[in-house]
């Protein structure tokens, strides 16, 4: 049998040759419309190049979060540690002993800025964050542990299946970070799956903090997930080199192109890669011959936007109590602060 990409032998829920994925990618692209879900965007390369792409003004996303959590990161700290109504409201708990806990913390900066504000505020607080890239979990930790100095763990796996995981070792009350607009990637269903199984894992009066991208108009939109510089375009193709290498795939990549549009319907900007011409396209590792007709197109993401009503429904149907939305001065950004219930 031949054996593709970097395999050492075990094969975790990263890798494209994980039977769960192969199966997922298979059954995608053979489908009609054409898919490839954009959780396997991020390999070494597709993760630098996101990074890139949080760079680039046009992609105003990160510059958004940043500022809102900047200005907010005391309010954020006040409603946790019980100075305010809602924090009050949350019942017996050390208010005082504080775990940050953090879903895919990319380098780690963001998680940065609040655990700062609570180590000015309590002298115990911890950091533990859950990402299934080993090499992405120790920046972010050692960025935590070296300022502001935090008592740091993490757990390699997926939220969905390994997150008691990582709860199971904190203590006192929790703030979850999930930013970054990662949310805006699932399905609407998926997102309350996921946002479900993250509330039961916490304690009643514990707390989340969670980034969305507002609604805006499709001329904001379309620059940022269709760059001036190409970087979209690369981290999109990125994922045909991606098949190239660990599936035995003979995608050409030059004979694809990215696309990225405004779908009104769904409330999400949704990115294709699209065939210029009529190929054929061989994946060993699956047996797979696939036939392309010019323009045929294989949708590769969805960038859900919200609106603040959007917001606060989601938080019901996944069983939180919205505390309060945080947004940027041009209102593109919301990162809003929900609460598991007391009682
Ligand atoms: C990671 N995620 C929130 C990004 C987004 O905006 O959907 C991924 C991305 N896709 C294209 N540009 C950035």
């Amino acid at each position: 049998m031949a054996i593709y990409g970097n395999s050492t032998g075990t094969l975790t829920q990263a890798s494209l040759l994980h039977p769960e994925n192969l199966r997922e990618i298979r059954q995608g692209l053979i489908g009609w419309p054409r898919r490839i879900s954009s959780r396997y965007f991020y390999d070494d390369r597709g993760s630098e190049l996101f990074r890139e792409i949080t760079e680039l003004d046009e992609y105003y996303l990160t510059g958004c979060e940043f500022e809102i959590l900047n200005s907010n990161a005391r309010r954020i700290a006040d409603h946790v540690l019980g100075r305010t109504e809602a924090g009050k409201a949350a019942g017996p708990t050390d208010a005082r002993t504080i775990s940050i806990l953090e879903a895919g913390p990319g380098d780690g900066s963001k998680a940065q800025i609040i655990a700062r504000e609570f180590a000015s505020l309590s002298d115990s607080v911890s950091y533990g964050a859950i990402d299934i890239s080993p090499e992405a979990l120790s920046i972010a930790l050692l960025k935590i542990s070296e300022d502001p100095g935090l008592p740091t763990y993490s757990v390699v796996g997926d939220t969905l299946h390994s997150l008691r995981d990582l709860t199971n070792q904190s203590t006192g009350r929790r703030l979850f970070l999930f930013l970054g607009s990662n949310i805006g990637n699932y399905t609407y269903d998926g997102a309350v799956q996921l946002l479900t199984v993250i509330r039961r894992a916490l304690e009643p009066g514990d707390f989340i903090l969670i980034g969305f991208d507002l609604e805006k108009p499709a001329e904001v939109l379309i620059p940022a997930y269709s760059d001036s510089r190409g970087v979209t375009r690369e981290f999109n193709l990125n994922l045909l080199r991606r098949m190239n290498r660990e599936l035995g795939a003979n995608f050409d990549i030059s004979a694809f192109e990215h696309e990225a549009h405004y779908n009104a319907e769904a409330g999400a900007m949704q990115s294709f890669l699209v065939s210029q011409c009529q190929q054929r396209v061989t994946i060993e590792a699956m047996n797979l011959d696939l036939l392309f007709e010019q323009e045929e197109a294989i949708h590769t993401e969805n960038s859900h936007k919200f609106t603040l009503h959007g917001i606060e429904r989601m938080a019901a149907e996944s069983g939180f109590a919205p505390v309060e939305h945080l947004s940027d001065l041009r209102k593109y950004f919301a990162t809003s602060l929900w609460q598991v219930p007391v009682g």
